[in-house]
């Protein structure tokens, strides 16, 4: 049996996607790193308190290109083999994309190709969506646009606002995330 493949969570904030890849790690893979991009993100706490390795620093503070720089190190420093951003609300950098071609995957909560960029939500429904949901794909130099790894819907229901049709989205997300992680490991 091959031994599982070594995964770093990127996030920015409360981190629930990372927790459910972090309780779903096993065979397939396991979280090698958890990175940030802002020191003081809430979904860190959980991240040491489990134990994971963490890496947080300041993009802001210290710029792009210093930030990637010190983010390459550290997903290098802890053997990284696959990137999963998972919340994590900084572009990343062509340079990075190119370093990690086709090793990158990120969550979005839409049903890609509709409504790339932010507000997923508050989009679906005043189009008058019935149905929204979230996308796990590639990540390449253009937003939101790599190859779609996988998706999963849920209704819009009558009376959704932003906030009760993301609660709904985000429950896909955790169950989602994970199982099309395992699949891409194993590319
Ligand atoms: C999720 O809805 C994800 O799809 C989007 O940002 C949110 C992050 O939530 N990119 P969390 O930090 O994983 O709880």
């Amino acid at each position: 049996m091959t031994a599982p493949v070594r995964v770093a969570v990127l996030i920015s904030g409360r981190g629930s996607n990372m927790q459910s890849l972090a309780s779903h790690q096993g065979e397939d893979y396991v979280i090698a790193l958890v990175a940030s991009d802002k020191p003081d993100a809430a979904g860190l706490a959980w991240a040491r308190e489990q134990g994971l390795p963490v890496f947080a620093a300041d993009a802001k503070a210290l710029g792009k290109a210093a930030f990637e720089a010190a983010l390459d190190d550290a997903l290098r420093e802890a053997g990284v083999e696959r990137i999963a951003l998972a919340g994590y609300m900084r572009l990343v950098s062509d340079g990075f994309v190119a370093r990690w071609r086709d090793r990158i995957v990120n969550i979005h909560p839409s049903l890609l190709p509709k409504y790339k960029g932010l507000d997923t939500h508050a989009r679906a429904i005043a189009a008058g969506d019935r149905t929204a949901g979230c996308t796990v794909h590639l990540v390449t130099e253009e937003l939101d646009g790599g190859a779609i790894l996988g998706q999963a819907e849920v209704p819009v229901e009558p009376g959704d606002t932003p906030d009760t049709l993301a609660a709904r989205v985000l429950e896909a997300e955790h169950r989602l995330y994970p199982a099309v992680l395992k699949e891409f490991v194993r590319r």
